[in-house]
């Protein structure tokens, strides 16, 4: 195990909004940001003030003390290390917190190189730039990532989950709200019970050697042996912590407080979190019920003493 007594869990805000970004550093929990092109899209669009987009970074650059990941646009190998480059170059004096964001993988067609990503990593961790490998969906490529040398590695939490539960279409073609835990112990019983029931039917010969069928739901809730966002950090981390790899995980595209606390119960490095999902994290409908009886209930000789 990496986790040591005293070791916490970093939370990094996942946004370029500044005024979350502010918000969040001021309650003393924040230790990082991420960005993505189109975080950066939308805080530029919901700016009120008209400042320009490098002292937007540098402002964010300078609200946080720990690492913020910025990232790179291009496709290739020599296009992303050159922007990592000017990147790193143009902002790290700010605060010393710059972290490049490179894709494990950006070929989209067949003419792009699917190994260009590995490559740029390779090349900026031997140049000392610290690479957050992003777009991670796989325990796999997780492990190529941080044999390449990455520093962070985020493997997408959220995406796997829409994938998944639209694949095994839990609710019959309508799509699942954005802030809805995927229930993937249900998901697993409901497998484990049409298996059951193919055993039942007295046509298992036929089901595994002529029909496949019963290979075809072995494969109906699982993507590369993953049953969802939270399982696939897990993998990875059981990877990491049986090399002892110095590459951290960020559990990233996260949508619910639900994830959050399983990635905390199972130790995570950090996870980077929609502002949103931060304030849930501290609201719950018995504290406030709590707070109201409290309240009520504070005696005037109480509150002469709490006066002073
Ligand atoms: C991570 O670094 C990404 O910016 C982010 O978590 C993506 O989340 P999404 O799937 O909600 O877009």
């Amino acid at each position: 195990m990496r986790i040591r007594k005293g070791d916490m869990m970093k939370i990094f805000v996942d946004t370029a909004k500044i005024d979350e970004i502010k918000e969040a550093e001021s309650w003393g929990i924040l230790d990082g940001v991420t960005t993505n092109p189109s975080l950066i899209k939308k805080a530029v669009e919901s700016e009120s003030e008209d400042i320009s987009l490098d002292d937007h970074i540098e402002e964010i650059l300078r609200t946080v003390e720990g690492p913020v990941s910025l990232e790179v646009g291009g496709i290739s190998k020599e296009e992303m290390v050159s922007e990592a480059k000017i990147l790193y170059e143009g902002f790290n004096d700010i605060n010393n917190n710059v972290v490049v964001k490179i894709p494990i993988n950006t070929a989209t067609t067949e003419n792009d190189d699917e190994f260009a990503g590995v490559k740029a990593i390779k090349t900026l961790s031997e140049d000392d730039i610290p690479v957050n490998c992003t777009l991670v969906m796989s325990p796999n490529q997780a492990l190529m990532a941080a044999k390449a040398g990455a520093a962070y590695v985020s493997p997408f939490l959220g995406r796997i989950d829409d994938h998944i539960r639209k694949k095994i279409n839990l609710r019959r073609g309508e799509d699942y709200p954005k802030g809805t835990y995927y229930p993937e112990e249900l998901a697993r019983k409901i497998r484990e019970q049409k298996i059951y029931e193919m055993i039942m039917s007295g046509r298992v010969e036929e089901m595994i050697y002529k029909d496949h069928s019963i290979m075809k739901l072995f494969d109906w809730a699982n993507d590369d042996g993953i049953f969802s966002g939270v399982d696939l950090v897990w993998s990875i981390k059981e990877i990491y912590d049986r090399y002892e790899f110095d590459t951290e995980i960020i559990a990233a595209s996260i949508r619910t407080p639900r994830q959050v606390r399983l990635c905390a119960e199972m130790g995570v490095d950090i996870a980077t979190l929609p502002f949103s999902v931060i304030e849930k994290m501290v609201i719950h409908f018995k504290t406030k019920e709590g707070m109201e009886g409290f309240t009520k209930d504070v005696i005037p000789e109480y509150r002469s003493i709490l006066k002073g």
